[in-house]
């Protein structure tokens, strides 16, 4: 086979960037390691800045985001009992946040990508970029028991944090960053409607967030420790906890009713640098991970491809290189910010181990100054609801 970009990974990364790619004249195949239900069963993130919303408009897939996506105009934290504060980002950024599930995002993408004719092979095994650093690298898989090979001009590593595409890269011109925190979340997806307001609580008994994929789906999370086993939480120790970290105007605003989903995460923060090599390109978790706090991860996969679609479109459009070659810093400088972001909302939000009188007084005052600064709000919205592109 032969195209002009293999895509390794379908994720919402590997699938948009396929779509922003055909809108542009760029053929490309995908390769996805997972059966397509598999891939539309996996529950994921589901809070979208508003660049976010206007890339996956501007791809064709704006309209059930638009007719279902629950429209925020900020985020509430909440800490000491009554103390509470909005990341108002209408007021001080002037746009919305969505939330909208990744799931969702991802059958609208294999939508659109079936309508337009583009190729998806799923259950696409040991799949194996090769000859990056050369102007013709080509991709090995086996599907049905058959090794196949597509001749391509790049190839596109979208394959998440443990897919292949990263370790083409040779050890000694990768680089890795990576923090890994003391605690994880246990997450639950429930059919009950949710609160109003996306909720971020910071408590003695441990983070807790309350959010929401429809107005007939709710998800919300608690902090756990990292090696907690699903198997001790079931649903009627979960809804007490997760009702205890908020305050009890709020927990009594919770419906509570049978988890369809529950999960634990690990949270950590994860840069591969450089972002390309010869004629691969990293884009989404393939590259980075962030801590769940601020829902960046998906916002940061879709301004990847944003870039990478953009700068393949000039390559074989216009004959323009720079975009390819300053894709890898371009995208750094924002997943660097998004990186500090997460880990600023992960020290805010949560309680450490170990963690003294001195460093809670720290972190209640840090909340305190949010609440009382207009200042300190703008700053936290402008980059809470993303960075321009
Ligand atoms: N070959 C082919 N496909 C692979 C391989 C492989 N060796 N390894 C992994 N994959 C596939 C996975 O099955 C998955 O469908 O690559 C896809 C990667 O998708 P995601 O993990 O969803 O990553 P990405 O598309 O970058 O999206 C980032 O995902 O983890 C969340 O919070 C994150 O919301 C963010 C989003
Ligand atoms: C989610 O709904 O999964 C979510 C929302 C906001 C966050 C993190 C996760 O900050």
């Amino acid at each position: 086979m032969q195209t002009q970009v293999v895509i390794i990974g379908g994720g919402p990364a590997g699938l948009l960037l396929s779509q922003m790619l055909h809108l542009r004249g760029v053929d490309s195949i995908v390769l996805e390691l997972r059966s397509r239900t598999y891939v539309l069963q996996r529950i994921r993130a589901g809070f979208l800045e508003w660049g976010s919303v206007e890339i996956l408009r501007e791809a064709g897939v704006g309209e059930r985001l638009d007719r279902e996506g629950f429209f925020h105009d900020g985020s509430m934290i909440v800490w000491a009992g009554a103390r509470q504060c909005l990341i108002d980002t209408r007021k001080y950024a002037g746009r919305q946040m969505v939330a909208y599930g990744q799931t969702n995002i991802t059958e609208d993408l294999y939508a659109v990508r079936d309508a337009m004719g583009g190729t998806i092979i799923d259950e696409a095994l040991d799949v194996a970029p090769h000859a990056v650093d050369t102007d013709r690298p080509w991709v090995s898989f086996v599907k049905d028991g058959l090794e196949q090979r597509i001749d391509c001009d790049f190839i596109a590593g979208c394959d998440g944090s443990y897919g292949v595409s990263r370790k083409a890269i040779p050890a000694a011109v990768l680089r890795t960053y990576e923090k890994v925190y003391p605690f994880g979340w246990l997450g639950i997806m429930s059919e009950t409607p949710p609160l109003e307001d996306i909720i971020y609580a910071n408590h003695p008994r441990g983070f807790a967030l309350a959010s929401q994929r429809n107005p007939r789906l709710s998800r919300y999370y608690i902090q756990c420790d990292r090696d907690t086993d699903i198997a001790d939480w079931p649903d009627d120790r979960f809804w007490p906890e997760l009702k205890a970290r908020f305050p009890r105007s709020i927990a009594d605003e919770i419906t509570t009713g049978p988890s369809i989903e529950k999960s634990i995460a690990p949270l950590r923060s994860f840069v591969a640098e450089p972002m390309s090599y010869g004629r691969l390109y990293l884009a989404g978790d393939a590259a980075h991970i962030v801590p769940p706090t601020g829902a960046k991860g998906l916002n940061l996969a879709i301004s990847d491809v944003y870039y990478l679609s953009r700068a393949l479109s000039s390559f074989y459009n216009d004959s323009d290189i720079a975009g390819l070659e300053s894709y890898s810093q371009t995208a750094l400088k924002r997943v660097w910010g998004a990186v500090r972001i997460s880990w600023y909302l992960t020290n805010l939000l949560h309680r450490f181990p170990n963690q003294g009188e001195f460093d809670l007084r720290m972190q209640e005052n840090e909340l305190e100054y949010l609440a009382k600064s207009e200042a300190a709000m703008r700053n936290l919205a402008e980059q809470y609801i993303g960075m321009p592109l």
